[in-house]
């Protein structure tokens, strides 16, 4: 059985924060230690903790969510979910795909950008993924993505890893440019990032994207991605569908939007 670690969330009145500046305490041998929500190298490190903040504490339900509209929108066409090849970027230990394997996928790919992801990832869940890279997909070189898209993925997800200084959209699009025409995508994003009101350019970008002519959306659902540190739901959408073709590098200036 995995060791229950001594984590403690800051007091309500203190912990008014941004969601990327959340953090709570380890308690450990040495005293207490102050972790951030985005410090995932150190929590990634400490096994069982990103499981048990996020997952246990705070109830997260992405990774099942995202798989069943993922499972829903394939069921409305000719295709099967067990053929599927998967991308999954931003895959952190495994959460996700630890779900897309119960489901019964046939390939899974993991990317992140620390290592710290992929060294928790063969710790916790072995033979997981059928390879795992360590990329920022802002820089990719031609070399890596080849040897990447000889994968053959016909499918990419990403999960909690969109926005708030994680996965930017031009490393979205790299990852989308990677997968077949035609291919399956899925992913998550907070509610705020759909509201026109909210004009930062990330939220922009995935909004001109969503509902580009790159894109078929099968499926857009609201739902309690997880609990904030004060208790509160945190609304996200899982949204699914299918590609229709690459995107082109000028899409955004196009749009006009910086990049
Ligand atoms: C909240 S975790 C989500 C992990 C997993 N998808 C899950 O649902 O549990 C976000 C992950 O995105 C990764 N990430 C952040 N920026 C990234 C980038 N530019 N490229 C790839 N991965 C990135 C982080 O290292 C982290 O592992």
């Amino acid at each position: 059985m995995l060791k229950r670690h001594r984590i403690q969330f800051p007091k309500l009145e203190s912990s008014n924060l941004n969601q990327d500046e959340a953090y709570f305490f380890l308690q450990g041998s040495g005293g207490q230690r102050k972790i951030r929500f985005h410090d995932y190298d150190e929590i990634y490190q400490v096994q069982g903790l990103y499981e048990q903040v996020f997952y246990d504490r705070l109830k997260c339900t992405s990774p099942s969510k995202v798989t069943a509209i993922l499972e829903s929108s394939v069921k409305q066409s000719q295709d099967n979910f067990s053929e599927l090849r998967v991308l999954d970027l931003g895959a952190g230990n495994g959460m996700m795909g630890e779900e897309l394997k119960q489901h019964g996928v046939s390939r899974l790919i993991g990317v992140d950008i620390i290592p710290e992801a992929y060294e928790a990832t063969i710790r916790d869940r072995p033979g997981l993924y059928d390879a795992y890279y360590i990329e920022d997909f802002t820089q990719l070189d031609a070399e890596k993505k080849e040897d990447i898209a000889s994968w053959q993925c016909d499918c990419m997800v990403t999960v909690a890893a969109l926005g708030f200084g994680d996965i930017p959209t031009r490393a979205f699009i790299e990852a989308f440019n990677i997968i077949k025409e035609q291919g399956w995508i899925a992913f998550n994003i907070k509610e705020s990032f759909f509201d026109v009101s909210d004009e930062t350019g990330f939220s922009k970008m995935i909004r001109e994207l969503i509902f580009s002519k790159y894109i078929d959306v099968y499926h857009i659902e609201r739902y309690r991605h997880r609990l904030s540190i004060e208790g509160e739901p945190l609304y996200y959408f899982a949204i699914a569908g299918r590609k229709n073709a690459d995107v082109p590098k000028e899409f955004f200036e196009l749009k006009g939007i910086m990049a």
